[in-house]
């Protein structure tokens, strides 16, 4: 039940990245959304990327999460080389390596708090018992236990948020991948959301989100800057 992730070898990174390329070739020139990118993470890392629109932020958290392929290229999680994943295997590498949170919740509108947590943890074999009781504990942790039975459109954008990011770490995946996780919430929710994602971190949960927000990027603990589908700078960030 702890938040540290399945990942079995603190010794190796996380996650390696190796030589990704992405190009689509829909119009008439091909578009290179990733040329050639590699970086190591480290178990418990809160990495921001960030960089101007169309750099390629989205393209390489899809392809880490899974839900795109690179062109070229490999992506290791936990030493596994999920780039070589057929198909039908992609769906449970998913949910048992990485916890996507969006910019817009994506939560199910008809389902309570609770029920959003819990139906992440569906395919895991945990029984329906244990898993209300983890979607709970889960919920209390980020400070929504009297928000349990509250549907998407009854609480604000960062008790959705935090509904969010409890569905997100709810399978203790190796990962959590965040695109501008902060994008639609107020200045105030923005510092409850990061404070949550550091919190997490510090548990030793690998964090990385995608954000315009200097603000947010200035407090992880590495800053990766893309330009045109490539690494412009990967520093730590001075603010810790
Ligand atoms: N499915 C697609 N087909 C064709 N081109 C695409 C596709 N998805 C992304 N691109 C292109 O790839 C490049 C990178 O897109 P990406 O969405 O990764 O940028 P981003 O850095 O996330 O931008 P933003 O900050 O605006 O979200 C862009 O030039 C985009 O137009
Ligand atoms: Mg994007």
């Amino acid at each position: 039940m702890s938040n540290d992730g399945n990942n079995g070898n603190s010794k190796g990174p996380i996650l390696s990245i190796r030589n990704i390329k992405k190009t689509y070739n829909q119009g008439k020139i091909p578009v290179h959304a990733l040329d050639d990118v590699s970086f190591d993470v480290k178990k418990g890392e809160f990495i921001s990327i960030v960089g101007p629109s169309g750099s390629g932020k989205s393209t390489l958290l899809s392809i880490i999460g899974l839900l795109d392929r690179p062109t070229e290229g490999s992506v290791f999680i936990d030493s596994m080389e999920i780039t070589k994943a057929k198909e039908s295997e992609a769906p449970r590498i998913r949910r048992e390596k990485i916890g996507f949170v969006f910019q817009h919740f994506n939560l199910l509108p008809a389902l309570t708090a609770m029920e959003n947590v819990d139906i992440a943890m569906r395919f895991s074999g945990i029984p329906g018992g244990k898993r209300k009781e983890r979607a709970f504990q889960l919920l209390t942790q980020i400070g929504l236990g009297d928000r349990v039975k509250h549907r998407p459109s009854e609480m604000s954008g960062g008790q959705q948020q935090r509904v969010a990011i409890a569905r997100a770490i709810a399978n203790n995946p190796s990962i959590i991948l965040a695109d501008e996780p902060t994008g639609a919430v107020d200045t105030k929710t923005r510092e409850v959301i990061v404070e949550l994602l550091k919190e997490l971190s510090k548990g030793g949960q690998t964090i990385i989100v995608v954000t315009h927000d200097m603000d947010v990027a200035r407090q992880t603990d590495r800053i990766i800057t893309m330009r045109d589908g490539r690494i412009a700078s990967d520093t730590g960030s001075e603010m810790k």
